[in-house]
């Protein structure tokens, strides 16, 4: 034996010697059928390049039909919708939120004629109907929990007479998953699904978000709603009571700065957890790829496969379209 050879066991370095062997080791993959593409989308005929998100667009409702086509040839299974609502239907009370005949309902009503297969997930928050853009309705100053309740079961209801397939709240009141699952069963909508915004934390990487919708309130902030950034067993307190109240799915949001909640979460629970790569993670490797900083499509894919490494089953993204289309090629990475 050479004097410089370690007298070894156990060499990790053997399960990666070679692309082959790597492969068969890898302990995690993606896979199309695991992604969510949100869309946002308006009132208007033109396709809007979104300024505070570049490479996402605001579609009129002929370019959402399109692109959430193309999404789904790509073996994307479901697209979240994100309406932005014309200034003058924003109202204190939000009604516009549940007109049968509103932006969300009409763009559910024509994804499912145009493409049945496609499952269709759609918000319930009042933000983009909101005066004061927020998620809930606000009183003398405060956003208030049960009167609030009482409007995002109408709009649930409304998304689910229009054919939504899933309905995800991410307003963050309490209570509410009970009552949208109370509201949906007396109408007659049993199968359809509740994915809760199980644990959403007030956080500043929404914000080319709600540059995307107009949509950042007007006064204050969402931190009495919202989880504190500094919180981790409060997500298991949050948990517990969207299991108890009937949750289908739960999601954690942010995405990559969450990733130990994620993994909490994943071992607390026998329900799909599914992640939201946010905005802002969007907008941070889109610029810094942009200058040719980072290995776009690298780092992306990382970025994705950390999630799934702490326990994502369904991961909700932008990059969704061209993850599954490097998918398509064959690629993993
Ligand atoms: C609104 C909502 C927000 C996002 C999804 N639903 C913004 C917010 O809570 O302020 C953020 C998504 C993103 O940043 O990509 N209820």
């Amino acid at each position: 034996m050479n004097s410089l050879e370690l007298d070894m066991l156990s060499r990790p370095r053997r399960n990666r010697k070679s692309a082959a062997v790597r492969a068969l080791v890898s302990e995690n993959l993606l896979s199309a059928s695991d992604l969510v593409l949100p869309l946002f989308f308006h009132e208007d005929e033109e396709d809007v390049a979104i300024e505070s998100m570049p490479g996402c667009t605001r579609w009129s409702l002929a370019g959402l039909l399109q692109e959430a086509g193309e999404a789904h040839s790509l073996g994307i299974p479901a697209v979240i919708l994100f309406p932005k609502i014309e200034e003058n239907l924003k109202s204190s009370d939000c009604e516009e939120c549940f007109n049968p005949q509103g932006l969300v309902p009409r763009a559910v009503r024509a994804l499912k004629e145009a493409h049945p297969e496609l499952v269709v997930m759609t918000d319930v928050a009042l933000d983009p109907y909101n005066a004061d853009g927020h998620d809930g309705l606000v009183r003398e100053g405060e956003i208030v929990n049960d009167e609030t309740v009482a409007v995002l079961c109408q709009q649930a209801v409304a998304q689910a007479r229009a054919g939504a397939d899933i309905v995800a709240p991410s307003d963050m009141m309490d209570g509410r998953v009970a009552a949208i699952r109370d509201a949906l069963d007396s109408e007659g909508f049993q199968q359809v699904s509740i994915c809760s915004y199980t644990a959403k934390y007030a956080s500043a990487f929404y914000g080319p978000f709600r540059g995307a919708l107009d949509s950042a309130p007007k006064a204050g902030d969402k931190k009495s709603y919202q989880m504190d950034p500094a919180n981790a067993r409060e997500a298991l307190r949050e948990l517990e009571l969207d299991e108890l109240e009937g949750a289908d799915m739960i999601m954690i949001k942010p995405g990559g700065p969450y990733l130990d909640i994620v993994k909490t979460v994943r071992e607390n629970t026998a329900l799909p957890v599914a992640v939201y790569q946010v905005s802002g993670e969007y907008l941070m490797i889109q610029s810094a790829s942009a200058g040719g900083w980072l290995d776009r499509d690298k780092v992306i894919w990382e970025s994705l496969l950390g999630m799934k490494r702490a326990g994502a089953d369904l991961i909700l993204t932008y990059f969704a379209k061209e993850v599954a289309l490097r998918l398509s090629a064959g690629g993993q990475g």
